[in-house]
């Protein structure tokens, strides 16, 4: 299949991987379309060339405009379902194409689909749709690490099972190696390639490794298994699948991850160690790129009207001065239970049509952003704009205080 002319459309643009295959696509001169959720926010951190474009995967008819003109596809599956992928394969065969699909190191070929879990599901659907193939089988990302982002600054990352050692791979090998699928189908047709890092290493050493990019030591201390597992179910909002992640960290400190040459073999070159990860991701762990964590999943949330959502990121003792709600008294309001009854207060009498958001615009352990609310009064059936730009102050990865401007009052609501 001759694929030269055809655009390469990245599904998840935006990810850890998806971002990388993007620019190092675009940066060889092919013509790359990114889909992404929500393309005003995508298009902000993608090369200006990328076309992008919006869709969803739960939604697959909206895959269809996407793949006007697209040849090779990459695609990763982030959801613990595969409910929808066999209509997105079906979607995706639509005409013939290649599909990169990034799959996980723990699909057996001598297993069941179902038994091969959500990975083995989406392959499954792929190679029954009649797409041409290559499915990535990548070991556990060296991204995951970054959830001890919030710790390391203070010293200490806990976590269970610091002796269980993991051949991490860097996100950038995978995207090298996608790459190498997307504009050579031919060479890469039917291969399931199994992707690790270079050499397996201890939870613990992980810890220290990061100590040492950052410039500062960090120490790995063990949390109680129990904890552990309840910790990672909430993050995850899936039990089962941190259940099955805590079962399995157990048995690496017996018997530690196994390491392929897949990205040497296929590159050239050896691939990324978790201590060459840790160099490129040292600002990530510094107090600044917390503060960007928040600030960018804040207005996320604000910009979609996820506004049930953001009380998660509001600190339990979190301070709220907003004056002109209260007509020009410089009200404090105090944690998040007063915050929230403020916020159905005011929104009680208001019907929601649209809330711009610009920003975030971090500085110095604070953010801002300026929000248009485009609102109906619904008493009055007034319909108006509200501009207001709030300031944000963020501690321990938790926005502990926010001062609120106005440039008109918000509309008088009862109470
Ligand atoms: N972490 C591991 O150890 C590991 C191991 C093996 C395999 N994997 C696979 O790798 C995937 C994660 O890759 P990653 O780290 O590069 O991704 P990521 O950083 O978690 O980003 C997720 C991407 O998926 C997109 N996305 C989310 N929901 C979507 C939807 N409904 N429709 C379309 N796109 C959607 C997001 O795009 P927008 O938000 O811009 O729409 C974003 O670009 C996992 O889902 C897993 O299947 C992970």
């Amino acid at each position: 299949m001759d694929t030269t002319n055809d655009t390469t459309l990245v599904i998840g643009a935006t990810g850890n991987v998806g971002r990388h295959v993007v620019r190092t696509l675009a940066g060889r001169g092919h013509p790359v379309r990114a889909l992404a959720r929500d393309p005003e926010r995508a298009r902000a951190s993608l090369p200006s060339s990328v076309d992008v474009v919006a869709g969803d995967l739960t939604r697959p008819e909206t895959l269809t405009k996407a793949l006007d003109g697209v040849g090779p596809v990459f695609l990763l599956w982030p959801f613990f379902s595969a409910e929808h992928a066999p209509a997105v394969a079906t979607v995706l065969a639509a005409r013939p194409r290649h599909v990169v699909y990034l799959s996980a190191a723990n699909v057996r070929d001598d297993r069941e689909p179902s038994v091969n879990g959500v990975w083995g599901e989406v392959e499954h659907a792929l190679r029954t749709a009649g797409v041409g193939w290559t499915m990535l089988r990548a070991g556990g990302f060296a991204t995951n690490t970054l959830e001890w982002a919030d710790l390391a600054h203070t010293g200490v990352v806990r976590g269970p099972y610091g002796a269980a050692a993991r051949s991490l791979v860097h996100e950038r090998d995978l995207a090298d190696v996608a790459v190498q699928a997307l504009t050579d189908p031919a060479g890469h047709a039917g291969a399931a390639h199994v992707l690790t890092g270079p050499d397996s290493v201890t939870m613990a050493e992980q810890a220290r490794l990061i100590g040492e990019a950052i410039g500062h030591p960090v120490r790995w201390v063990d949390q109680p298994v129990d904890e552990a597992r309840d910790d990672l179910a909430a993050r995850l909002g899936d039990r089962a699948f941190a259940e099955n992640a805590i079962a399995y960290w157990a048995t690496l400190a017996e018997h530690p991850e196994p390491v392929t040459d897949t990205v040497e073999r296929l590159t050239g070159r050896p691939a990324r160690s978790y201590r060459d990860w840790a160099v490129d991701h040292a600002a990530d762990f510094l107090p600044a790129a917390r503060v960007r964590r928040v600030a960018d999943e804040y207005v996320t949330l604000m910009r979609a009207g996820r506004l049930d959502e953001v009380a998660a990121l509001l600190a339990p003792n979190v301070v709220r001065v907003a004056p002109m709600e209260t007509g020009g008294d410089p009200v404090e309001r105090r944690g998040t239970a007063e915050i929230v009854e403020n916020a159905d207060r005011l929104l009680a009498d208001i019907e929601l049509h649209a809330v711009t958001v610009d920003g975030p615009f971090p500085a110095d352990g604070r953010f801002a952003a300026r929000f248009r609310f485009d609102q109906t009064h619904t008493p009055t059936g007034t319909r108006s704009s509200t501009t207001k730009l709030s300031l944000y102050t963020v501690a321990d990865g938790l926005i502990v205080r926010e001062e609120v401007f106005y440039y008109d009052a918000p509309q008088a609501s009862t109470g």
